[in-house]
């Protein structure tokens, strides 16, 4: 079965745009579970941009489906997930420039860093994925230090697709599938997402080693017109017929 995460860092930032208490992260992640997620995913950013540290006490208080802890490899995001041991911690990098996740993580530069940082997360029962491009490198280090996931960034391919180069998006695709078998055969299991759209999904959802998919903008952004319950069962409609 194909799991979808449903990221609601974006209903925070609509509420940050205004300085009120709405629209309440936690409500949209209550919709999200009974319109069929299979997890909420929400990024604590440093800067605290979206996803507040309230928002993220609210959520492990009162989900009902695993919360997937998007962070930073910091000593303070390590802290904060020490302390709430959500059932899965995403480590992504994090640049206060940017205006999204970029890239992945260098997991193949930083493997001794990264291994002694993901040891207390693992120890405290938390699944440690890995946030990282399709690079073999990138993939055979995730395994080496121990993580339990990596999830593919599908931002290159979602860009190419957007933007009709249609070539080098086929190209980027085929990488991400054949990072997907590599990952699975070392005994990672694989996620995917990041810009992830009703148009750029089916062929995703389609590679059979991937398990989750983590989606979040473009299903803030449909929610404008469906509601986001309608949004998300839209999306997995979609997702499951690519999978069949
Ligand atoms: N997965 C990871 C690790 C991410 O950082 C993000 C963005 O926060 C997503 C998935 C979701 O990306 P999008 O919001 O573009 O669907």
């Amino acid at each position: 079965m194909l799991r979808l995460g449903v990221n609601i860092d974006h209903v925070a930032t609509i509420r940050n745009a205004r300085g009120t208490p709405w629209p309440d992260p936690l409500r949209a992640a209550r919709i999200a579970e009974q319109a069929g997620a299979d997890g909420i995913t929400a990024h604590l950013r440093e800067d605290r941009r979206h996803i507040s540290d309230a928002d993220i006490d609210a959520l492990m208080a009162n989900l009902t489906r695993p919360l997937n802890f998007e962070m930073a490899a910091t000593m303070e995001m390590q802290a904060i997930a020490l302390r709430h041991r959500p059932h899965a911690v995403c480590i992504v990098p994090e640049k206060r420039e940017e205006r999204t996740t970029e890239g992945g993580l260098d997991v193949a530069g930083n493997d001794n860093a990264l291994a002694g940082y993901i040891a207390p997360l693992r120890e405290a029962g938390c699944r440690v994925s890995l946030f990282i491009g399709h690079e073999p490198a990138q993939i055979r280090a995730a395994a080496r230090i121990g993580a339990a996931v990596v999830e593919l960034h599908t931002g290159a391919y979602c860009d190419l697709d957007t933007e009709g180069r249609h070539a080098e998006r086929d190209v980027e695709l085929d990488a991400l599938r054949r990072g997907a078998e590599l990952a699975d055969s070392l005994g990672l299991e694989v996620h995917a997402g990041h810009g992830l759209t009703y148009d750029t999904v089916a062929p995703i959802a389609a590679i059979p080693q991937i398990r989750e998919l983590n989606i979040g903008h473009f299903l803030i952004s449909e929610s404008v017109f469906l509601g986001l319950e309608g949004a998300i069962r839209e999306m997995r409609a979609r997702m499951d017929a690519a999978r069949a």
